[in-house]
């Protein structure tokens, strides 16, 4: 078998491992990227990219029908999955296409493949590019899968992951959704504006998407309650089966054992790290208790020469958190010794219908750490944009340090929260005040005023709304 040397070896082409070798090409690095299926990873080719395509689609079909109450109207619409699901594959074979192009101008080979440590500076590559590799330094981005739980097994037909739910050739009727955090929730809301007549959750915990402030996944609740979402929270799924054109689900909830008739059962309880079958072991890398691989802040493993970043790592499992990791990776690869993460600049978006965009600490965790805090909230229906375009729910909601005044935490629920939440991030980067975001000049109109607003309200001075 032929042996190839590079300086840096990329395991995993997703957003982390793809990133990590476009950086090492530009510091001129002689590098590799080593992927088993498709450049992009879940992201690109199952995940978010995809996602946005039904999600967007779920959204346009929503206005068109609010649009009568603006004057506009547009006869009977109809969705014909299968021409969405083929628009789907060609955005993302657009961007995976594109992935390659960049990899390519930045000097740095693609081998396809599942690479498998047999030391710590050697790889085995299995598949289309068999051959050994031999690299001083290893960067692992091999991320995650999907979890399934007992009496739940996929068969992506009737009982379905996310990427089955992706692939759907019909608007399910009826889906029942197990799970209630980001990937169930997401799919539910686009499903829901699809056309899908009744949406039932069943999440085991007593809030959904847990982890996100309190107070902004109530009003998330609240919103999707409205809309006719069936939802039962401290439930525990006990199993689905596949009948004749649906799937029964079995849960119990407030000790009631109940029984629905589904057309789809999609399973969306969490995704595990790929460490398993990497030869690790071999590399002498450790992991913790539940696979994942812990690191520093420059994502080194136990082993200086093995760096690890994305999902198998502690955080977020976010895209973008990976290719922040991979970038800082690829940079100390390359001898930078100041390049490092920090999470508390990762910011969170779930592109539910109201959007929910987070960064920085929540209400409970400046509880947890004994934090001296003030906040500021501001609701969505007081902007002059949000009225014009009938986009009304949710609200701004800002933490500030009670003696310093440094911004701790910023949520948004509510429309294009995603696109307004970087403006939070780069506060919190630049250790700004709660003040600063107040006295900056937001453009009129535009939903990013509510931001500015939370901010003055924090200090009692919001112009479009009564100060208590
Ligand atoms: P998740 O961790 O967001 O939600 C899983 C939910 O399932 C939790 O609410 C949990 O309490 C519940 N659960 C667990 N076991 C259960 C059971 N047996 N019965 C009922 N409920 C149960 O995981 P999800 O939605 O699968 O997403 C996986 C990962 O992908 C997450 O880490 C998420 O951050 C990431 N992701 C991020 C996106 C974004 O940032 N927009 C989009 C999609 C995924």
């Amino acid at each position: 078998m032929t042996t190839k040397t590079y300086d840096l070896a990329v395991i995993g082409g997703g957003p982390g491992g793809y990133v990590a070798g476009i950086r090492a090409g530009q510091l001129g690095l002689k590098a590799v990227v080593i992927e088993a299926e498709e450049l992009g990873g879940v992201c690109l080719n199952v995940g978010c990219i995809p996602s946005k395509a039904f999600i967007t689609a779920g959204k346009d079909l929503k206005h068109a029908a609010h649009g009568a109450t603006k004057g506009l109207h547009f006869g009977k619409s109809e969705v014909k999955m299968p021409e969405l699901v083929s628009y789907k594959d060609g955005v993302v074979k657009k961007l995976t296409g594109g992935v390659g192009g960049l990899l390519k101008a930045a000097k740095t080979d693609v081998l396809r493949g599942r690479a498998t440590f047999t030391a710590k500076d050697t790889l085995k590559v299995e598949g289309k590019d068999a051959c050994t590799v031999k690299a001083k330094q290893v960067i692992v981005a091999t991320g995650s899968s999907t979890i399934e739980i007992p009496g739940f097994a996929f068969d992506e037909k009737r009982i379905i992951s996310s990427t089955g739910a992706l692939e759907l050739q019909e608007v399910p009727k009826h889906l029942v959704i197990i799970g209630g955090g980001v990937i169930g929730l997401e799919l539910g809301c686009a499903y829901a504006n699809l056309g899908t007549e009744k949406v039932t959750v069943i999440e085991m915990m007593d809030q959904l998407v847990p982890g996100v402030d309190k107070e902004v996944a109530k009003s998330l609740e609240r919103t999707l309650k409205k809309r006719g979402f069936d939802l039962h929270l401290g439930a525990r799924a006990k199993g689905a089966k596949v009948t004749k054109g649906g799937v029964k689900v079995t849960f119990e909830a407030k000790g009631k054992e109940q029984t629905l008739d589904a057309s789809y059962c999609l399973v969306s309880v969490g995704r595990r790290p790929n460490t398993k079958d990497l030869g690790l072991e071999k590399a002498g890398v450790q992991l913790d208790e539940r696979g994942f691989v812990p690191t520093d802040a420059q994502g080194r493993t136990n082993v200086s020469s093995v760096f690890a970043i994305g999902d198998i790592t502690h955080g977020p499992m976010l895209a973008h958190k990976a290719s922040k990791e991979g970038i800082v990776a690829a940079e100390a690869a390359s001898g930078d010794k100041a390049s490092a993460k920090d999470w508390v600049t990762i910011p969170g978006v779930i592109f539910t219908d109201p959007e929910i965009a987070t960064a920085g600490l929540t209400e409970e965790q400046c509880k947890d750490q004994g934090l001296d805090y003030k906040v500021g909230k501001f609701n969505v229906a007081a902007l002059g944009k949000a009225l014009a375009d009938n986009e009304t729910d949710g609200f701004f909601k800002v933490l500030g340090d009670a003696k310093s005044d440094k911004v701790l935490g910023v949520h948004i629920i509510g429309a294009h929260a995603s696109d307004m939440i970087s403006e939070a991030v780069l506060a919190l980067e630049m250790g700004a005040t709660v003040e600063d975001l107040g006295l900056t000049v937001h453009p009129h109109p535009t939903m990013a005023e509510g931001l500015m607003e939370a901010a003055e309200a924090l200090h009692g001075k919001a112009v479009h709304a009564v100060n208590r």
